[in-house]
């Protein structure tokens, strides 16, 4: 077999939001993918990066009162942290704000630009003239011109789908600042997608050749159109400033648009990779590479891949991709991951409760094929089936031979003539068995179907321990030759296995390495004259006493995980006692009599911080706090000490009234009012907590 020279990558995830169990599909898919060509023996490198730029990002640094370049420094360390708790094993995780990621998207732009593929055109948009910027679709919301809905995004309604522009919204208003937009002109610059170079190359590169699955090269026919239809319109890559990104060269105030930068951000990945590495760019990248690079992405941005990027690399004189791998989105027992249910589960929070990354891998892949369709994480499932396949059947097989070998054999496994009979014990028992389905399996991303084909084998090597029966055998004194021999037998088993499971349980196989005493497993390569017991540990192999290898999970962890998950989106409830988080029936009371606006605007309600909370003597009902309002400190006697410990209250954001006259109290005088929920005949008690972001002062309208 030749040595193969391979690029994977992964989307680049945006540097202002956690990993979740969504995310990790893919992760753990092409994770795996690349760990099994690395165990080949190809040179195969895996990168990927955050995906740093945008408004979104821009005004969420904003908002927590950070620069952009401290915010995604954050969240580059927690992602980090989150791909290593799933043993997501990059060879280099880069950011898109970064020297090599600029130098390339200059390059390409520069290159598109002499080629006369970008042109310039004056394009209206919805403006806010508070905030002085340009609105995104995302960023504008008003009422859905179809069905009057209202709060509804710039782009589409989410109550009855109609697909709209911003400027048809009815009376739209600013997402950032609540101010009425104003349509705007501005330039703005595009890449002629629309062009014959790039609409002809397209409809052989995506429509024909097989660098798509069939699902996504039919997508492309309709997008592409047929030969002599011009369905594709040019791409606008720019945007004005204020915008978090790079600038484009001679044009000051214009930025790329984040989704031109991204996938340049695999080149610049890499990049920094080959420069720390000494490994030659050229080679992955230049037109006639003979090199392999894969994409591995999600089905929502195949457009991106399969038709913007190609078009740039091919139009810039660089390769282009040799395929795409799109995968489907992750639903949770069946449905869209809801934090209501408590299904949108981070991966830190899994981590947190303390549960095994390998479980999850295991799932995926036994869930995961080549196509587009979705899968579903189905949590009774996965307890069931993690239980009874990676417990039951694999690691069953170790913990049911290992003790005999090393209490009586002292870890030595048969030689000799017993080592031959084993050889064709195996050779008979798996005389049908093709190792080379699983490869094949492993290479087309088919894994559920290598995994039915392991766990096929797993089966039968425990039914064969099963029949032996060593721990009858072991009863009677004059066996001790077949003892040995069945428990080597199992255990040969059990090494053989975990070969093809390495790729999918990396920790779990290095932790059994480690057990068998044996060398880093690689991909097993049999030759047409090589049978099964040709890939045996050596004869007399001495192996090191057998220690936990993998719990059960036990469903009240995933109950745990999914109250976590629950309860982490409630600010309120995070330090509030558990009945707060249960639901309670209460009766609403009527609405009250209405005010006008006048009336509410005299009301002066502020963010306020509590600096400090304590118990005040004497008292039945009220707590002390202290309160930062930004411009001044403030005591407040609060009757809440029913729903709160004091303790639990300290560094929290709430709400005040602060305009209210001072009240003198028996135990002091309370300068003003925090706002809580509830206070009925149940004595639940919810204060208020504004959202992330909000600061001590702000006035709350
Ligand atoms: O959809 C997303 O999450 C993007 N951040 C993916 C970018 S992939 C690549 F193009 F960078
Ligand atoms: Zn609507």
């Amino acid at each position: 077999m030749s040595k193969r020279k391979i690029l994977v990558t992964s989307a680049l995830p945006y540097a202002n939001g956690s990993i979740h169990l969504g995310h990790l599909v893919e992760y753990i898919q092409t994770d795996i993918w690349v760990r099994f060509q690395k165990m080949r023996g190809h040179t195969v490198y895996y990168v990927c990066a955050d995906d740093t730029h945008g408004t979104p990002i821009m005004l969420r640094a904003e908002k927590e009162g950070i620069t952009p370049e401290a915010l995604i420094a954050r969240v580059h360390s927690e992602h980090l942290g989150d791909f290593n708790g799933f043993h997501i094993q990059f060879d280099n995780y880069y950011s898109t704000h970064s020297a090599e990621t600029r130098h390339f998207s200059e390059d390409i732009y520069a290159k598109l630009k002499t080629a006369g593929l970008i042109t310039v055109r004056s394009i209206e948009q919805l403006y806010d003239p508070v905030k002085n910027m340009f609105l995104p679709d995302r960023f504008v919301k008003g009422e859905c011109p179809k069905c009057s809905a209202k709060d509804q995004y710039g782009d589409s309604c989410e109550v009855c789908g109609a697909a709209y522009t911003p400027t048809e919204l009815k009376n739209p208003y600013s997402a950032v600042s609540g101010a009425k937009p104003i349509s705007k002109f501005s330039e703005h610059y595009f890449f002629n997608l629309s062009d014959s170079r790039c609409v002809d190359f397209l409809r052989h590169w995506a429509c024909e050749g097989d660098h798509l699955q069939p699902e996504a090269a039919n997508k492309m026919r309709e997008w592409v159109g047929e030969a002599g239809e011009n369905k594709l319109s040019d791409w606008d890559i720019s945007r004005d400033a204020p915008y978090f990104g790079f600038e484009i060269p001679d044009v000051p105030g214009k930025y790329f648009y984040v989704w031109l930068d991204a996938p340049v951000g695999y080149m610049g990945s890499f990049k920094n990779l080959c420069e720390r590495e000494k490994i030659q760019f050229d080679e992955f990248w230049q037109p006639q590479s003979d090199a392999e690079l894969y994409h591995f992405i999600g089905k929502d941005i195949l457009y991106f891949h399969a038709l913007f990027w190609p078009a740039m690399l091919q139009n810039a004189k660089y390769r282009t991709p040799t395929k795409i791998f799109a995968h489907g989105f992750l639903t949770v027992n069946g449905e869209k991951m809801s934090k209501s249910r408590g299904t949108f589960i981070t991966a830190e929070s899994y981590l947190r409760q303390g549960l095994n990354p390998e479980w999850l891998r295991y799932y995926y892949a036994a869930k995961l094929n080549s196509t587009l369709e979705d899968i579903d994480l189905n949590l009774e499932d996965f307890v069931a089936r993690v239980n009874s396949d990676l417990v039951g059947k694999f690691i069953n097989i170790a913990s049911r031979c290992a003790g005999f070998i090393s209490k009586r054999f002292a870890g030595r496994l048969v030689d000799g003539a017993q080592y031959h009979v084993l050889q064709k014990m195996v050779n008979e028992h798996f005389a049908t068995w093709r190792p080379a389905v699983i490869e094949q399996a492993f290479e087309a991303r088919e894994f559920s179907a290598a995994i039915r084909q392991i766990m096929k084998f797993a089966d039968e090597a425990n039914e064969m321990i099963h029949e032996l029966a060593p721990w009858e055998i072991a009863k009677n004194p004059d066996r001790t030759d077949d003892l040995q021999r069945t428990c080597s037998l199992g255990i040969q088993l059990f090494y053989l296995l975990s070969r093809y499971l390495k790729p999918i349980l990396p920790g779990t196989v290095q932790q059994i390495e480690a057990f068998l005493n044996c060398a880093p497993l690689t991909w097993p390569q049999l030759n047409d004259d090589q049978t099964v017991s040709d890939l045996l540990l050596p004869a007399g192999h001495i192996i090191n006493i057998y220690q936990h290898l993998m719990t059960r999970i036990d469903s009240k962890q995933i109950e745990a995980l999914t109250a976590a998950n629950t309860q982490s989106l409630a600010p309120v409830t995070q330090n509030t006692p558990v009945r707060h988080a249960e639901k309670q029936q209460h009766a609403i009371v009527p609405i009250a009599e209405t005010i006008s606006i006048d009336d509410f605007s005299k009301i002066d309600l502020r963010i306020a911080k509590i600096v400090n909370a304590e118990h005040v003597p004497g008292a039945e009902k009220l707590l002390k706090l202290t309160l930062d309002i930004g411009s001044e400190q403030r005591m407040v006697f609060a009757g809440i000490k029913s729903a709160y410990d004091p303790e639990q209250l300290k560094g929290r954001l709430t709400v005040m009234v602060a305009n209210l006259a001072p009240r003198q109290m028996k135990f002091g005088l309370s300068e003003g009012m925090v706002l809580a929920a509830g206070g009925g005949n149940s004595g639940e008690l919810f204060i208020l907590s504004p959202d992330t972001g909000a600061q001590p002062g702000m006035r709350v309208k």
